[in-house]
């Protein structure tokens, strides 16, 4: 009897032995995958009228945010996964993106945005034109293994444009040394990311990296042009916006708010400088402070008029959906 148990026992060791060897091989395999993706034709401008309208999409993004200090604070404050941190960076004129450790949480991994200068510690220096391309837009490093956590899932719709100004942006930074340490997947993250098909921490495997390109819709106060500047927003009120809990996200955040006019929506009541306001100062018609550490709009306050009113005309023609009908 007790050989059998000790046979029984030794057989379980062996079980999850290979059961965690199989998860860091299978995980690993994934991490360092070599991802080859065709070069693409996209111009970048060097003019000050480009470099400058690069830095307001920087802002408006979410780039600033994550990529500057200010996702530090985050970081520490944090209490799990928000693939968005957007907390207020300090206001200046300097472009910031000298890097921060975003977040460290022993259930997913150290993820740490990248200092994009050429200072010391910076990735700058090494990229290529093709390569920033292929970072932003593929979720990719210069050297073709996938990055963590950077979502370039929202990034993919960018217009060659946009994505021009933003890198013309980007390469006009000043150096900034800020040496980090690399962003990697703890052990429990590489379980979830292997058990779970819904989960995945590297967003190049979401991405349709040669499918032919949507097409950006024309500049303008427009519900179209309005959803291409509402593509992060649906990562937490839901493709069809009408909000709920955030999948994905850790228990202790709050639910995102029905954007839509259907029932449990505050919207019906606002008018569109109502909403512009709450996107700019963070507090609601209804006299609700949103938590910028859940709702981004310090990012969003960056919008200029024209683009608020396209985003409340997006909002205006969706169709009506009771709340939580992600
Ligand atoms: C939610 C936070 C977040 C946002 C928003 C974000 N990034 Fe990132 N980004 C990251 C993280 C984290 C990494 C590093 C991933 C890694 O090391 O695997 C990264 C990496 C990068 C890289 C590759 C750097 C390298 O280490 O090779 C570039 C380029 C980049 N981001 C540019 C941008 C731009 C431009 C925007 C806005 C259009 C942006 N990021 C928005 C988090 C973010
Ligand atoms: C990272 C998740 C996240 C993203 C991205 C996000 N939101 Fe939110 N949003 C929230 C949460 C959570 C709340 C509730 C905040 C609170 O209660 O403090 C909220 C609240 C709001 C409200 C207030 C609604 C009400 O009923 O009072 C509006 C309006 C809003 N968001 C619009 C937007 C728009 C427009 C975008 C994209 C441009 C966006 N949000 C992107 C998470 C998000």
């Amino acid at each position: 009897m007790k050989r059998l148990l000790k046979w029984i026992g030794g057989i379980f060791l062996a079980l999850i032995i290979l059961g965690i060897l199989g998860i860091y091989f299978s995980s690993q395999t994934r991490l360092k995958r070599i991802y080859e993706i065709s070069e693409e034709n996209v111009l970048i401008p060097a003019d000050d009228e480009s470099v400058e309208r690069g830095g307001h999409i920087f802002k408006f993004r979410g780039c600033e945010a994550c990529h500057s200090a200010g996702g530090e604070a985050y970081a520490s404050a944090s209490t799990g996964p928000g693939m968005q941190s957007h907390l207020n960076p300090p206001s200046q004129d300097v472009p910031l993106m000298e890097g921060s450790i975003y977040l460290d949480d022993p259930a997913i991994g150290r993820v740490v945005a990248s200092n994009l200068t050429t200072g010391a510690g910076g990735v700058g220096g090494g990229y290529t034109d093709a390569g920033w391309v292929r970072a932003i837009r593929h979720g990719v490093r210069m050297d073709g293994t996938p990055l963590l956590f950077m979502p370039s899932t929202e990034f993919y719709y960018l217009s060659d444009e946009d994505l021009g100004d933003v890198i013309a942006y980007v390469k006009s930074a000043p150096p900034v040394d800020n040496v980090l340490p690399k962003s990697q997947v703890s052990f429990a993250g590489r379980v979830v990311m292997t058990l779970v098909p819904q989960i995945t921490f590297i967003p190049a495997e979401l991405i349709p990296h040669e499918a032919e390109r949507p097409v950006a819709p024309a500049v303008g106060v427009t519900p179209e042009y309005g959803e291409y500047l509402s593509y992060s927003c649906k990562v937490c009120h839901g493709l069809t916006m009408s909000g709920g809990k955030i999948p994905g996200f850790p228990a202790s955040w709050p639910p995102a708010p029905n954007l839509t006019w259907g029932e449990g929506s505050a919207l019906p009541n606002w008018d569109e400088s109502g909403f512009m306001n709450t996107l700019r100062t963070g507090v609601t018609p209804d006299g609700i402070e949103l938590r910028g550490e859940y709702m981004p709009w310090t990012s969003f306050q960056h919008m200029n008029d024209d683009e608020l009113r396209a985003v409340w005309a997006y909002l205006e023609s969706l169709p009506t959906k009771a709340y939580g009908n992600r």
